[in-house]
Formats: structure tokens, sequence, C-alpha cells
């Protein structure tokens, strides 16, 4: 799960490669490099850590030249290290590789090609194939790349240049994102839009089993095999203002405040002009096919099976459609149990996720439909899915998923309203009523927002503790497993989610003096049950924190020591605001603690390795 930028062209290429990596640090950050050709032959700078690391280094050895590769790494082979730091090169240095993904039978390829003479100077898996490349040329790198990739298994995203063919930069898709931005006079690659936005909008996104031959003047797209393609090219409408900070002092601080947009932007044209209706032509299921469905898994990770956990409620309340949730790397090992009848719904922010991808193809060999839920038009997921309902929260940037996962909730929203319609469980008024109540909710999450400094000051508060609860029922639980994440990801304070019904089945024996326990308190038809479960470990001497709506809080400050009052909404749609109170803790305690909020440790962004 690394980044990598190339450009060929006519002006320096040093500064664009590193303003490209600086937009895929969120794809990994343990460290750095760039090769560029220059007038001394193909030169190599790298250096372990974040890329300031080899900026400084590039300050002392600049690399002039006008066509290069870079890299940012999340280690997989090998620690991280200037060592282990792309790019790698073969021993006679005229090839040099950058690379996403993993290959598979490295350690067999590196014994044979080590028993034809290589030296390796790396652990990772990467430098076989700078070897492999270098003995396969014979004149002609393209062939020499294909050929290469001929004894390699896994996945790859390659840049590849060699000294010996300086006017060409090759690129290779092999189940691992790539893109190629087409510039006047001059080409890039990346493995993501925002590396290249600044530079270009015109892009080709690259299937698996294709390469590119990029030169200053031309873009030739083939498949590995060699056999030209003809590939439409997209306009990328995100501008680069988009996937900046814009003013705010962190990426996830912005894209909490963006959630009012990213709401409107995922209702926007899927609603018809009565607001008694949810329309949505993108899909191909047919009427049939979505009264025939008998069962419905939502399949994802991390945040994204949090929203699914969500939407399953959304689904069995609405439609009555029997749902279950799976993690993406438990459902691929646990032969599920799937049907032509059966849905699956895959969430992935990304659309990159190894696990998640496994499992769609997992369901659709077992004879599902796959519908995907995502923010990435393009990916590897929204590509092999059977339908593709994308959110439109824009680039999220920031590790920890905020405005992807609101979205979600609101993609889930539309689709359970969507199938209530096809199946006639709920009339074109009860419809109207929800959908009325989710217009609302861009300007009741800026109500939340407002409420930043009073969820900062309880940050501080409760940043020096070492362990913490979230506790609810119904979606009030869903949503704290979602707090807790968010907390623990980026504060690195141990918390945990309970079923608020459930504590006192073992886990009440932790509660103690001066525990914080965050109760969700917001679904009036098990308030007075929740109010319990928040007494019994008041009795223990727990500091609650009740999340609830401002009718229930006199009521609920006898039980709990304080409160933040999120606006009345429809019971399912309140995890879309209480949520965001939790976004705003997560941050400012993350803060507080003086932790890389946007980066935090041990993380990536898109996860794309099992
Ligand atoms: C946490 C977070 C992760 C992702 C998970 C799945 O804030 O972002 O838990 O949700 O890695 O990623 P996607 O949604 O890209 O499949």
């Amino acid at each position: 799960m690394c980044g990598i930028v190339g450009y060929i062209g006519n002006q320096n290429s040093q500064g664009i490669l590193v303003e490209g990596l600086k937009k895929l640090e969120y794809r990994g950050y343990d460290s750095a490099g760039i090769a560029v050709f220059t007038q001394e032959g193909l030169q190599v700078v790298k250096a372990k850590g974040r890329l300031a690391n080899l900026e400084s280094k590039l300050e002392e050895h600049p690399l002039a030249g006008s066509a290069g590769i870079g890299h940012t790494r999340w280690a997989t082979h090998g620690k991280p290290s200037d060592a282990n730091s792309h790019p790698h090169t073969d021993n006679s240095q005229k090839f040099s590789v950058v690379h996403n993904g993993i290959v598979e039978n490295y350690l067999e390829l590196k014994e044979e090609l080590m028993a034809g003479g290589a030296h390796f100077t790396s652990e990772t898996d990467t430098e076989v194939i700078s070897h492999l490349i270098a003995r396969e040329y014979e004149g002609d790198i393209v062939k020499a790349v294909q050929k290469a990739i001929t004894y390699m298994r896994g996945a790859f995203a390659l840049g590849v240049l060699t000294e010996y063919e300086p006017d060409k930069l090759v690129a290779v898709r092999q189940a691992s994102p790539l893109i190629i931005g087409i510039g006047e006079g001059e080409n890039f690659i990346g493995s993501d839009i925002p590396a290249l936005l600044k530079y270009t909008r015109n892009v080709y996104i690259l299937n698996d089993g294709e390469m590119a031959v990029l030169t200053r003047d031309a873009v030739e797209l083939m498949t590995i095999e060699g056999n030209f393609i003809a590939r439409e090219m997209i306009t990328v409408d995100w501008d680069a203002v988009t996937a900046e900070k814009a003013g705010y002092e962190h990426f996830m601080l912005k894209e909490i405040h963006e959630q009012p947009r990213a709401y409107r932007d995922t209702m926007l044209g899927r609603v018809n002009a009565e607001g008694n209706k949810v329309i949505l032509p993108e899909l191909s299921l047919t009427e049939e096919q979505i009264k025939n469905i008998r069962n419905i898994q939502i399949v994802a990770c991390g945040t994204a099976y949090h929203a699914g956990l969500v939407g399953r409620t959304m689904i069995e309340s609405l439609v009555r459609i029997p749902v279950e949730n799976d993690v993406a790397s438990e459902y691929r090992y646990r032969s599920p149990i799937v049907s032509p009848e059966t849905l699956v719904i895959v969430v992935s922010q990304s659309g990159e996720t190894a696990d998640t991808l496994a499992a769609l193809r997992e369901a659709q060999a077992n004879g599902a439909h796959v519908l995907a839920i995502t923010n990435v038009v393009g990916s590897s997921i929204a590509r092999e899915a059977n339908d593709v309902l994308v959110t439109l929260a824009g680039p999220e940037i920031a590790v920890a998923s905020t405005k992807a996962y609101t979205s979600q909730l609101i993609a889930l929203a539309l689709f359970s309203l969507y199938l209530a319609e096809v199946r006639g469980t709920q009339t074109a008024e009860q419809v109207a009523h929800i959908l009325a109540a989710m217009q609302a909710l861009p300007e009741q999450v800026e109500t939340i927002l407002a409420q930043k400094d009073a969820i900062k000051t309880y940050a501080e508060q409760i940043s020096d503790n070492k362990h913490l609860f979230f506790i609810g029922r119904g979606v009030d639980y869903a949503v704290a497993t979602e707090g807790s994440l968010k907390l623990k990801e980026i504060s690195y304070i141990h918390s945990e989610a309970y079923a608020a019904g459930e504590l006192k089945h073992g886990t009440l024996a932790l509660i103690e003096d001066g525990i914080p326990v965050i109760a969700l308190a917001t679904q009036e038809a098990v308030l007075e049950k929740t109010v319990s479960n928040i007494k019994e470990v008041k009795a223990r001497g727990a500091e609650v924190l009740a999340i609830t709506h401002e009718e229930h809080v006199t009521d609920l400050l006898k039980s709990v020591d304080q409160a933040f009052v999120i606006p009345k909404t429809l019971p399912l749609l309140t995890p879309t605001l209480s949520v965001v109170t939790l976004q705003l803790l997560a941050y400012y305690t993350s803060l507080a603690l003086g932790h890389d909020v946007d980066k935090p440790r041990n993380l990536a962004k898109s996860v794309t390795v099992e």
C-alpha cells in the first residue's frame, strides 16, 4: 500500500515527483524516494521516514532531469529503511522500478536470480522486479517488462525506467491501482488522482492486466500481452483545492466539516422532484431481481464495516429482508451461504481494500449479485461489482475516515428506501417523510459542528485516561463501534464499544472510579433500558457523558455527569448526527495528546494487502 508517481516531459521532474508524493502520503509514509534521468545517468535518492527527510536529502543532492519516478512506502516486505525504500535498481543501476503491491513468489524468484549472479541490496519483494527486468532486457524495455511479469505472481502496479531508453516510462497495473495523466508535451503516472491534479485533469484509468508506455508526447495503452487498446480519457472534476486542507489545521477536521456538503452531494439527483421517491438509474438490478432478494450480506472492513452495521438496521426495519454483516477478511474464508437470491453489498471508501475485493469475488463466484458502495469511481471494487452506488464525499485524505463513513450511511439509507419502494414495504408518504428528514441532515450537522469548543474541552478532560467505554443500544451501539475505532486509531487510547445491555455479562468488572463512559442515548424505544445501563456503570464509579436529544437532557442529567445534544431526527438517521460528535471528540483528543492526527502510527489510508 504505497504511492507511485512518474513524470516524463520537459520540466525538471524532481519538484513534480515530490509534489505528487506529498499528495500520496496518505497511502504510505514510512519512507520515500525518487529516480531521475540526469546527465550522469539514472540517479536515485531515497530516505527512511517522512517525505521531509527525502526533501532534505534532495536539497543536498538535487536530481536534475525531465523524466523520473517516485514512491512513498508503507512497508510490507522488509522494515522501513533507506535500503528498502523504492525506487529499486538492478546491479548495473540501469533499470529502476517503483512498485505498489506484493510479489507473492518473490523468494523463489530471488533465489533463482541470485543463482544467476544477481546481488540483492534490500529485503524487499520489489527488488526482484528490477533484477528480472534487467535479466530479460534485449534492447526493448516494453518487451522486457512484459516478459518479467510473466514470472511474477501477486498484485503490482509498476513504474519502470531504463537508462537505455530514456525517452520511455513504462507503467503496469495488475491488481493494484494506477492511473495515467495526460498533459501537453508531458505525461504522468500516479497511484491516485490527487497526485496528478495539480498538473492535469485528463486521465486514463488502467485496468488489471494492462500497461502503458509513456513518452513526452504520447501514451500507448496495451494489455500486458502487448495487444494495443483504446480507452476513453476521463476528465476529473475534482479541483486541486478539494484535495488540499482548505485552511483547516488537519485534513481530518476539514473532512469533518465537509460532511454537510457530502450528504447533499450523495443525495443529489437521487430523489425525485416531489421528494417521495428515490431514483437510482445507475443500478442494473431489475425490479424482479429486487423482489426476489431473500437475504442481504453487507461486507466491509473497519469504518466501512461499521457503516454496514447501521445499514443492516435500516434495511431490516424498512424492507424486512434479513441482513448479515461480515468483516471482509473473515467472509471469504467462512464459506458464506450465498445463492442467486442473495444480494451482497460491499462498502469501501477507497474501492481498493484487498479483503473487500476478495470478498466481492467470493460472493460473485458463488452466484451473488454484488452492489458496491464506494467513494472512488474507477476503483477496482467499482469496476468488478455488478452495480455501483457512488458516495460523493470527494477525496478523503486523513487516514481516519469521517465524511466517507457518513456518506456511506446516506447511500445505505437511499438504497434501503429504494428497496422499500420496489418491494412495497413503505408507502410513498413514509418514504417522503424519511427523505424530508434526510434533506434536513446537512443543516443539523452544522449545529453539531458549532459545539466543537465544548467537545474540545471534554476531549482535553479525558485525554489522560488509559481506557474508555462507549455504550449504546440499536443503532446507537453501531455508532459506538465507530466512535470507539475513531478514538483508538488517532488518540491511541484503548476503548471498547459495548451494547449497553451486554456490559453486565462480564465487562462491568472493568468499570472503576473515574473511568469515562460515553453513552449514546438517542433511541427513544430503548431509552429507559439505556438509562438503566448508565446507572449500572455510574454505580461503579464511571464518569458518564451522554449524547442525546434536547428533550431528554434534563432527565438524563439526573444519571450522567455531562451531556451533548444532537438535533432531533428520525431514530434510524441519528447515526449520521451522533457520529459527528464522536469524530470531533476523537480529533480533539488526538490533538490534545499531540499526535499526528492525519497520519496515525502503524496505519495507512488504503489497505491493498490481505
Ligand atoms: C478507519 C478507516 C478504516 C477503513 C478500512 C476500510 O478510519 O478508515 O477502518 O474504513 O480500512 O477501508 P475502505 O473503506 O477504503 O475499504
